[in-house]
């Protein structure tokens, strides 16, 4: 069944209702874990694991690497209720459905989300492998999650986006990372696209003079949606691969999961941290 402006109350409540139903745990705190990065779940303690099937309304992922399960559980005992896959629009979601987690998020009466995500790396000081806070972002992705009808139980029709992304959390990210002994994290700005394609240099080119360090095709609809309902957004950014033109080869899929499954160590390192100080 569609999401619509008109049942996405409705069918958000139904959704979270049913989440509760699973788990006596009430997270407030939600975490996304992008392309490759879905390790972090499975370590939770008392933990369930409900497949995005099962879940009334939640769209179901179908990308390599993306398990498609929610697990609510313990993480160094604090409750959170972690996503393991995301739907992107190039998948013909809209970015309705694609936020629509966030809304269900939201129900649940979370109110911190941490997104991660695997994103070409445009500005050139970027390494493959580095993590990357995200202080701001463009949406390039020809849709919004919030057109059509504003539903005044969700959040506002024109939602202020000045501190989209949490300096208080990245603050508190920058801490941890320095507390593990990781090197400072860079901060940049991410575009979101609706892919699938990779970009053309030509393209990468076109994003680095726009103002964007990160790109990547999922986030943006996440973000705007935990923005809208007011939930404290932090999203850290894997750089699975220099952007399209800068190291002249081509890029493949693998090497993103590659990346991300050689990295996500310290992205789960880094998320731990900012738990204990956040949950
Ligand atoms: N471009 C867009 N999305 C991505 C990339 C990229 O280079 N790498 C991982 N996700």
């Amino acid at each position: 069944m569609t999401i619509t402006a008109a049942n996405e109350f409705a069918f958000a409540t139904e959704a979270a209702n049913f989440l509760h139903s699973q788990s006596p745990l009430r997270p407030a705190i939600g975490i996304v874990l992008g392309s490759g990065l879905g390790a972090l779940a499975d370590e939770l303690t008392h933990a369930v694991r409900i497949s995005y099937n099962s879940i009334p309304y939640f769209p179901v992922s179908t990308a390599i690497g993306h398990a498609g399960q929610m697990v609510i559980g313990l993480c160094n005992e604090i409750p959170v209720a972690v996503m393991q896959g995301r739907v992107h629009l190039y998948e013909g979601y809209s970015a309705k459905q694609a936020g629509f987690p966030m809304r269900v998020f939201g129900r649940m009466g979370i109110r911190t989300v941490i997104l991660t995500n695997a994103a070409g790396g445009i500005d050139r000081a970027y390494s493959q492998g580095a993590l990357v806070l995200i202080r701001d972002h463009i949406n390039l992705q020809g849709q919004n999650p919030l057109s059509g009808a504003n539903d005044d139980r969700l959040g506002p029709r024109f939602p202020d986006m000045t501190e989209a992304y949490s300096h208080r959390l990245q603050m508190i990210a920058q801490e941890q990372a320095a507390k593990l002994g990781m090197v400072a994290l860079a901060e940049g700005v991410y575009v979101g696209l609706p892919g699938p394609n990779y970009e053309t240099p030509a393209e990468i080119r076109y994003l680095r003079a726009i103002g964007a360090d990160l790109v990547g095709m999922s986030t943006v609809p996440e973000a705007i949606v935990a923005r809208h309902m007011g939930m404290e957004v932090l999203a850290i950014s894997c750089v699975t691969n220099m952007a399209a033109g800068i190291l002249g080869q081509p890029i493949q899929h693998q090497e993103v999961l590659d990346t991300g499954e050689r990295v996500k160590g310290q992205l789960i390192s880094l998320v731990k941290a900012v738990l204990t100080v956040v949950g």
